[in-house]
């Protein structure tokens, strides 16, 4: 990773900044993306104290149509070239599906698929030129299966995942590289942005860290995707050896009984 240029959506709190600071400490430059100027600033003015690194950070909302071509252009007119990409800004709500606007949806849609697709697409040519590089498309366990309550986050990571998986076969001899993290519970705001009524146990939960290193390990071990997560085996598991039905109504009891606050 030393001297590589690596751009991380999502980067002002949670798995993304994690992923900032573990290239940081490989070596490599950083470009931070996220909506949050003030925390953008901080992490990297921490990141430059820490590591001989060049640490630029672009404030941007990536929920809006067009941001991705807006994020590209803005790299160029800066002389950066990415090459390697964390697409990893994402959010996710918890409830019944009508309990949410439309308006979060698109935004959700928008923000974990649209921007994220046009983001690999942009940026993936000049690195298959350069024939090195690539891309870590953060997806969920959710991705795994229907997941009642959260059913169009559990869907739009479920899209990360098969995209993510399709480019990675595509990509082959290349030298370009696409990696899937299928994060499990991770202490970070997620939970608190996806339903703040809801109280996560987090002995079960991996630390934002923890889970950045498994993502760049496995890019780095060339993996098509890596799951983090206590619980990772039983999900992968489970959704081998039940029928779809089974594990709908599976992760429909787990997932009611998550959204009511009872036991699970
Ligand atoms: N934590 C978990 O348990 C868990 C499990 C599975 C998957 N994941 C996935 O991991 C990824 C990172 O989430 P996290 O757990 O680290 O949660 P987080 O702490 O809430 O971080 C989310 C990041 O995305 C950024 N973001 C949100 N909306 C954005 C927008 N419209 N434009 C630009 N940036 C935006 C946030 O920054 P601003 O608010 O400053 O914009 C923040 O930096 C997400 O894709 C999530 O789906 C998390």
């Amino acid at each position: 990773m030393k001297s590589k240029t690596v751009l991380v959506t999502g980067a002002s709190s949670g798995i993304g900044e994690a992923f900032a600071y573990e290239c940081a400490k490989r070596g490599a430059n950083l470009i931070l993306v996220a909506r949050s100027e003030d925390s953008l600033s901080n992490i990297a003015t921490k990141i430059n104290e820490l590591y001989p690194v060049d640490t630029n950070f672009i404030p941007m909302d990536l929920s809006v149509e067009g941001s991705a071509q807006k994020l590209f252009d803005k790299t160029k007119e800066m002389g950066i070239e990415v090459e390697i990409l964390i697409n990893n800004a994402g959010f996710g709500k918890w409830g019944s599906f009508e309990s949410f606007t439309l308006e979060t949806y698109r935004d959700m849609l928008q923000l974990n698929i649209n921007t994220l697709t046009e983001l690999c697409y942009l940026f993936l040519p000049e690195m298959r030129l350069k024939k090195t590089g690539g891309i870590i498309n953060v997806a969920s366990g959710a991705a795994l299966m229907p997941v009642p309550y959260a059913g169009v986050y559990s869907a739009s990571k479920s899209y990360v995942l098969n995209f993510s998986e399709a480019l990675h076969n595509e990509l082959q001899g290349t030298g370009v590289t696409v990696t899937c993290l299928c994060p499990g519970g991770t202490k970070t705001n997620f939970a608190e942005v996806a339903n703040n009524q809801v109280k996560v146990d987090e002995s079960i939960y991996e630390t934002a860290e923890y889970v950045a290193q498994v993502g760049l390990e496995g890019f780095l071990s060339q993996k098509s995707y890596v799951l983090s997560g206590k619980q990772k085996w039983a999900l992968v598991l489970l959704s081998r050896l039940l029928s779809r039905a089974q594990l709908l109504r599976l992760s429909g009891k787990v997932f009611k009984r998550i959204v009511s606050n009872e036991k699970t």
